[in-house]
């Protein structure tokens, strides 16, 4: 696993003084999939705010809807409800010009560059086209910047006339990363970037992000499941289980003293921390699917769960800090460190 070490930007600072403008905005963002007779809530909604140059990560266990989310605030899937704004401009999906001009703002990084990735390009060329089409310039001086926005991410120019199946995952990985670039944005959503990468060149690629991240004051969208990952790359954290967000905030305090009792779940599950793996937080996809139609959508697998849970469906509850939980227990779960659990504890419903 990645050392946990503390990003130097991280949590600590107050909020209000890191977010001076917000870039990238969303409300009530709704995503459902029907296949056949099926039909998931995928994102249940999801509202948040990405400030300029502000890291955020994105966790939660297989399934619970975090490439959906990413992809809607990219439009690149239907959403039924929700409202995107860059920076104070509304967002219209039906205004192609607008959805353009979004897009160069707004990049994805893929967890698997390889699919995104053209086989027929070699990466110059697939940097060189991002830089002609979106930027306009020149065949040969977008070869020559190709090459140039290549080393900067850590491709040998003698590399830049391979083909995709010539290049390692990481390698294909970086090429991804200059596509994006390329493209000059202002944002970065990056899905599992490194996940499909070896152990040994995911700190690598990591390290490329947050360069660039740094440098070019970018807004960082970061998705994992690897919570020591995400508190080395992002100042904050939003939780997401079953399609909402559960809990958010930054990652110091919610690492902590986390205030939603799945967050507990997830920091509790995590192998190095030298702790079992609690009971029922990995194979229990059926009730991610079929989360209960009222109450809150944890109450079957929640350690802490009362009557009042079973029944209604909580609300975000704001924290100091500028933290939040959708849990009844949230003040009382947000004055306690993560390793007191005063409640009684229950098991998973079976
Ligand atoms: N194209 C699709 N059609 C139907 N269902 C889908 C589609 N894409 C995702 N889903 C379902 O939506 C839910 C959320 O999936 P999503 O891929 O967003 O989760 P995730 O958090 O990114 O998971 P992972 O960590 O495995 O990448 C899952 O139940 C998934 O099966
Ligand atoms: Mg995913």
């Amino acid at each position: 696993m990645f050392p946990v070490e503390r990003n130097p930007d991280g949590g600590s600072r107050d909020l209000s003084e890191q977010i001076q403008q917000v870039l990238l905005k969303a409300k009530g963002i709704e995503v459902v999939y029907r296949r056949g007779r099926q039909t998931t809530r995928a994102v249940r909604g999801v509202s948040l705010e990405l400030g300029i140059g502000e890291s955020v990560g994105l966790v939660g266990e297989s399934g619970c809807g975090k490439t959906s989310l990413a992809k809607a605030l990219m439009l690149l899937v239907p959403t039924q409800a929700g409202d995107l704004w860059l920076g104070s401009q509304p967002v219209d999906p039906q205004d192609h010009r607008a959805v353009r001009r979004y897009r160069r703002s707004v990049q994805m990084v893929f967890q698997d560059p390889h699919g995104s990735l053209n086989p027929r390009l070699t990466s110059g060329a697939a940097v060189a086209e991002v830089l002609t089409v979106v930027r306009g310039m020149a065949r040969r001086q977008a070869l020559q910047e190709a090459v140039s926005l290549l080393e900067q991410v850590g491709i040998d120019s003698a590399l830049a006339g391979r083909y995709p199946h010539e290049l390692s995952g990481g390698q294909r990985q970086r090429v991804g990363l200059a596509r994006a670039l390329a493209v000059g944005p202002q944002a970065l959503l990056a899905d599992e970037p490194v996940s499909a990468l070896d152990v040994s060149i995911q700190a690598q690629i990591l390290n490329l992000i947050r360069r660039f991240q740094m440098e070019r004051k970018l807004s960082l969208l970061f998705i994992s499941h690897d919570l020591a990952v995400v508190g080395y790359m992002c100042q904050r954290v939003m939780v997401m289980y079953a399609g909402e967000i559960v809990e958010e905030g930054p990652v110091d305090r919610v690492y902590e003293q986390p205030a939603h009792p799945y967050t507990r779940l997830l920091l509790e599950a995590v192998p190095d921390l030298d702790r079992p793996l609690v009971r029922g937080i990995h194979d229990r996809e059926t009730e991610l699917l079929h989360p209960p139609q009222e109450g809150c959508l944890f109450y079957p697998r929640c350690p802490f769960r009362e009557e009042q849970c079973r029944r209604e469906h909580p609300e975000p509850v704001p924290l100091a800090g500028g933290r939040s939980s959708r849990c009844f227990l949230a003040e009382e779960l947000a004055g306690l460190g993560r390793d007191e659990t005063p409640l009684t504890w229950k098991e998973p419903v079976e």
